[in-house]
């Protein structure tokens, strides 16, 4: 598939616009069928992260594909547990074992709290002895995104965040345009909500474009600038999801799209929720 998409991050590198996200794929095997699909199909970058506790299995499919290292790009994440100084860095090594992999081309701190800034110089160094090509953030809608970006050495090449038609994130895509930060989605699709999914905005697009709803979604990302890596375990979606870059949205239609912007996530905790509720897991190496 050629005619996939790139974006340049402010550290130079291209990442394809479009991937593969595997959270809540279960297991390795699943998820290692779900890579060899999906690179079958021309998929270029997964999205992983050591808290799905499936690295392995995305490692393995891109090994079994046959496909040079090079030529897909791998994502993954810190969890806070693994956040400190020196201790960010046996995890670094750890991840680069489970994904059978000498470099990761984009690493984030995947959740914003714990030793948050200690990671980041920790990833910096990851980058200054070639283990990481480009970091990054996830979660990172409180102010302690600029306090990432005051000790920053190397600016956050992404924020990878929840967006969709329901949450357009235009304001934080304000606040990190300044620094080149590239918006990735998580997300992307609603999570399957039948209502994002069923808009009639959508249905009457697709009709127009011999398409689907989710690909007119996809389309509408890639349209926006976001990254995208929506998640599938079948066939037929993980087909039609990448299927989405012989047609264009007219100006006309983003700005309808745009239109149902209604500031609603699906993924609700407060910060102080999210602190306390996610620091109970620990995931395994
Ligand atoms: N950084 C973070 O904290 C964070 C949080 C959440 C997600 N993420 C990343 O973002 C990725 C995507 O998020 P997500 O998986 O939660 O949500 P999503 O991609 O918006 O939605 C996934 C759901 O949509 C369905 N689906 C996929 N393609 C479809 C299609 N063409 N038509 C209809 N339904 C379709 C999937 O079911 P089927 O399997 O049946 O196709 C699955 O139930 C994740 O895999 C992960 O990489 C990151």
């Amino acid at each position: 598939m050629n005619n996939q998409t790139t974006i340049t991050l402010n550290n130079g590198t291209k990442i394809p616009q479009f991937g593969l996200g595997v959270f809540q794929i279960e297991g390795n095997e699943a998820t290692k069928k779900a890579v060899l699909e999906a690179l079958a199909q021309g998929y270029r970058h997964i999205d992983t992260a050591h808290a799905y506790q499936n690295e392995r299995g995305v490692g393995a499919g891109i090994k079994e594909s046959g496909l040079a290292r090079e030529e897909v790009w791998i994502t993954s994440k810190l969890w806070p547990s693994d956040y400190g100084t020196a201790k960010t860095t046996i995890a670094i090594d750890k991840m680069l074992q489970r994904l059978d992999t000498d470099y990761i081309d984009l690493l984030l701190l995947h959740q914003q709290f714990g030793a948050y800034k200690e990671a980041w110089k920790e990833m910096e160094l990851a980058v200054a002895s070639g283990k990481v090509k480009a970091i990054g953030l996830s979660n990172f809608e409180s102010n302690r995104l600029e306090e990432i970006l005051q000790i920053a050495t190397i600016q956050p090449a992404v924020l990878q965040v929840e967006c969709h038609p329901y949450y357009q994130q235009s304001g934080l895509k304000k606040r990190i345009e300044p620094f080149g930060i590239a918006l990735e989605s998580w997300y992307p699709l609603g999570h399957a909500n039948e209502d994002l999914l069923n808009e009639p905005i959508f249905q009457q697009l697709a009709k127009k474009y011999a398409k689907t709803n989710a690909q007119i979604i996809l389309r509408w990302h890639i349209q926006s600038g976001n990254i995208v890596f929506p998640r599938s375990t079948k066939q037929n979606h993980i087909q039609e999801n990448i299927d989405i870059f012989d047609f264009a949205l007219s100006n006309d239609e983003m700005a309808e799209i745009n239109q149902l912007d209604q500031n609603k996530r699906f993924f609700t905790l407060s910060l102080a929720e999210q602190e306390a509720q996610l620091s109970q897991f620990i995931p395994e190496d």
